[in-house]
């Protein structure tokens, strides 16, 4: 049975998990779970983040505006996210970013309440939790801007980008993908990034890996991402998941707990 399993990024709001959320997360430390950050992408799915992680001692929470949520932010929200992140187990502003692919909102808004969380974690001293899909210049062009710390999620750029975040100082969190028949790139990237900026993650519900492509994610699903870093890097998939557990603490200031 694997261990140390540190699941970077979940979204455990999500009404997929309303049936069985606490006899799911309740069976996760049993089978090898050591961490879950849960991470917003509005005011009401980052108050839920911070109030699981009072729940589960090893879950923590993210706060902050995905950009497909633009169009929820109001007036004062920034206040809000600055006080949810004032809790003693959320540890990072996130996810934020921004998405040309769906471009539900114009790229001058996600580009401007992006840049507007950013200065906020640098401000709290916190990391971010980057969302890039399809738009890696500008999202590139932010992060060298104000240098913050942190994890670009579900890398999808090439390994000339992920020289470019390695350089600011960033983590790169790889996911599913790199078990999709189709996946090129996050798998150079896979066998690229230095041992000491890999974070692992679900995205759950989404992104779920082969060979249960289709069906609901969740952080037991790791290890098929694990077994596939490590069979590209030519490592045990004990040792991505030791690995990424002790990025994921280092880059959240998170100690170990047991
Ligand atoms: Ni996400």
């Amino acid at each position: 049975m694997y261990r140390n399993i540190f699941d970077s990024h979940a979204h455990y709001d999500d009404e997929q998990f309303d049936t069985d959320r606490a006899e799911l997360l309740g069976s996760f430390k049993e089978k090898g779970i050591s961490g879950v950050v849960c991470c917003g992408v509005d005011i009401p799915t980052s108050e839920f983040a911070v109030e699981l992680s009072r729940k589960y001692d090893f879950v923590y929470s993210a706060v902050g505006f995905h950009p497909l949520d633009n169009d929820e932010y109001r007036e004062g929200d920034l206040e809000k996210i600055k006080a949810l992140a004032a809790d003693n187990k959320c540890v990072a502003i996130g996810e934020i970013g921004l998405d040309y692919h769906y471009e539900k909102e114009s790229r001058e808004i996600q580009l401007e309440l992006l840049e507007k969380q950013i200065i906020l974690a640098n401000e709290l001293d916190m990391p971010v939790i980057i969302h890039d899909r399809e738009s890696h210049e500008d999202t590139l062009k932010l992060l060298k801007k104000h240098t913050p710390k942190g994890v670009v999620h579900c890398f999808s750029g090439s390994v000339e980008m992920a020289k470019e975040i390695l350089k600011i100082g960033m983590y790169i969190g790889l996911g599913g993908a790199v078990t999709f028949k189709n996946a090129v790139k996050p798998c150079e990237v896979a066998k690229f990034v230095p041992d000491d900026r890999l974070l692992i993650e679900t995205d759950a519900p989404y992104m779920t890996p082969v060979p249960f492509r289709g069906k609901r994610c969740d952080s037991l699903h790791i290890p098929y991402t694990a077994e596939k870093i490590a069979e590209l890097r030519g490592v045990t998939a004990q040792e991505i998941l030791d690995l990424t557990d002790k990025n994921a603490r280092e880059l959240f200031k998170i100690s170990k707990q047991y």
